[in-house]
């Protein structure tokens, strides 16, 4: 068997030991044995890293970081870079990171310097700033380690925000990308067309792009609601096959637009997250152009964690697409979402079909299938409502619907939530035919959630649509079956074929006969 093979073996036996065992019999194993045997038994040291994260006791801590400390002495180079991997696990501190950095400016091995850069990039602050400053640029770890740091010390002083606020003006040339699931993209165009404050360049799948008309901030860009994501175009890099240039990147991400977007909207340092979009981690990419952005403009930071931004790298016909997106956690338009349902809506979605519903007064709103109630939010906050009800059949959903409409704050509305199947809702409610304006839902599609004849559910929908509508009244909802309604009241007005997250399904309007 091969010395790595055997080394994995043993990590593996050492990693599953309960903590005690591995510290009492273990390391006092491995603190007395030959030069020879601390070789081959490195791994109790990535093993002591590993297992006090689980469950170490925290009050021993000082003592396994001492212990940590002294093999960074170790004659043996392996044994210190297994000693270094292991330190961040358990928590160093300003001694440890001293220890590290003595040990980088004596260190002739370039792989020991990797590996002091990796640990540092974890754990460095202000100290080791400064010594990289004193140590030749140029080749090394000092560039990625040092903006590394930054960025952790950055985090660590205060996390940066988006500001919504800002004004943007003078960016008369800037696209905004508004992202989106496929089929939605007219009703995002018609809904920035209505707010006037920006024109609509270019409508692709999934895509629309717009232009500012005069100063604008981003709040007013999250006051629409039927899109996804919104990205400033930072650029197009061309090389056909995602083989676009790490340079080409790197220049459009510490581009002069980049930086004057960001500083105008962060509060705190610049730092960005850089995701390829649909190309999983890339995490070999990201280094490479992470540092060039970073050679070419210092202000900007790259960071994994916790950054305000991302530069998103979207593959296109020529080459790729690099957008800077704000990362709102939560999505300010969606702050009333307190809790959640296994199939909650796309709020993009819930959004797009109140659109769909047009804006009444007076209305009777009824969602037969709540879930967490975004529909139900959504078209009441276009106003005009006087009455909502919500149904379905579990009663945690129902909960967490009131919960959510109490968080939305809507102001003074009629709000009726009721646990049990829809088909019983004229008698959980007590309402006679006719009495509601709009059904809108997005039903159970089958697909988390097995649903005997869920067929049958489509055809209950109907009919209990005609009956409990008054004339000229809407139902808007996601329906996967190609059926024409069985219901002859109920008038088709508009049908498009919308991507629910991997699969088609038609979006439908239907009207009342009457009035
Ligand atoms: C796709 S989810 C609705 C998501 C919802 N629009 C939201 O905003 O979270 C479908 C919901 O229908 C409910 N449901 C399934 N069958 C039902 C039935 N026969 N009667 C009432 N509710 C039902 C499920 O419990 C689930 O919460």
């Amino acid at each position: 068997m091969n010395s790595s093979r055997t080394g994995k073996d043993l990590y593996k036996q050492l990693r599953a030991l309960p903590w005690a065992r591995l510290w009492t019999e273990e390391v006092g194993r491995f603190d007395g044995a030959g030069a020879r045997e601390r070789f081959e038994r490195v791994a109790v040291i990535r093993a002591v890293g590993v297992v006090f994260a689980e469950s170490g006791p925290a009050g021993q801590a000082e003592e396994v970081k001492g212990w940590l400390r002294g093999l960074l002495r170790d004659p043996e180079e392996k044994v210190r870079r297994y000693a270094m991997a292991a330190l961040p696990k358990i928590g160093a501190g300003a001694g440890e990171e001293a220890e590290l950095l003595a040990l980088l400016r004596q260190t002739t091995s370039a792989r020991e310097e990797q590996a002091l850069g990796r640990t540092l990039d974890k754990i460095g602050g202000e100290a080791t700033l400064a010594t990289l400053a004193t140590l030749a640029t140029g080749g090394g770890i000092a560039p990625r380690t040092e903006q590394r740091v930054k960025a952790s010390v950055a985090r660590r002083a205060s996390p940066s925000t988006v500001r919504l606020e800002a004004e943007l003006g003078d960016f008369d040339r800037l696209r905004l990308h508004l992202r989106g699931r496929r089929g939605l993209e007219g009703l995002v165009r018609e809904e920035v067309e209505e707010q006037g404050k920006f024109r609509v360049v270019e409508v692709q799948r999934g895509l629309v792009v717009i232009a500012p008309l005069g100063p604008f901030t981003l709040a007013e860009v999250f006051a629409l609601r039927c899109f996804d994501t919104v990205g400033f175009s930072l650029g197009l890099v061309k090389g056909a096959g995602g083989g676009e240039s790490v340079e080409g990147l790197a220049e459009v991400i510490a581009s002069p637009l980049a930086e004057r977007l960001l500083a105008t909207l962060t509060e705190g340092a610049l730092r960005y997250r850089l995701e390829f979009i649909g190309k999983g981690h890339q995490r070999g990419a990201v280094r490479e152009v992470a540092d060039r952005a970073y050679a070419l403009c210092p202000r900007i930071l790259n960071d994994a964690r916790e950054a305000p931004w991302a530069v998103d790298i979207h593959a296109t016909a020529g080459g790729a697409s690099v957008e800077l997106r704000p990362r709102l956690s939560p999505d300010p338009r969606h702050a009333y979402r307190l809790d959640d349902v296994p199939a909650a809506s796309h709020p993009p979605l819930a959004a797009c079909l109140t659109r769909l519903a047009g804006h009444r007064q007076d209305e009777s709103v009824w969602d037969p299938f709540c879930g967490s109630g975004l529909e139900l939010i959504e078209r009441t906050r276009r106003g005009g409502v006087r009455r909502v009800y919500g149904t379905d059949r579990s009663a945690a959903a129902i909960g967490i619907t009131e919960r959510n409409f109490a968080a939305a704050r809507l102001g003074p509305v009629e709000a009726h939530f009721l646990c049990g199947d829809f088909r019983d809702f004229p008698a959980l409610a007590g309402l006679a035919p006719g009495s509601l304006t709009l059904i809108i839902t997005n039903p159970p599609l089958g697909r988390r959630v097995r649903i005997p004849n869920l067929r049958g559910l489509f055809e209950d929908l109907f009919a209990i649509a005609a009956r409990m509508l008054a004339p000229g009244g809407r139902l808007v909802f996601t329906n996967p079956f190609r059926m024409e309604s069985p219901e002859p009241t109920l008038r088709l007005q508009s049908r498009q074929v919308v991507d629910l997250g991997g699969f088609d399904c038609q979006v439908e309007v239907y009207r009342k006969a009457g009035r």
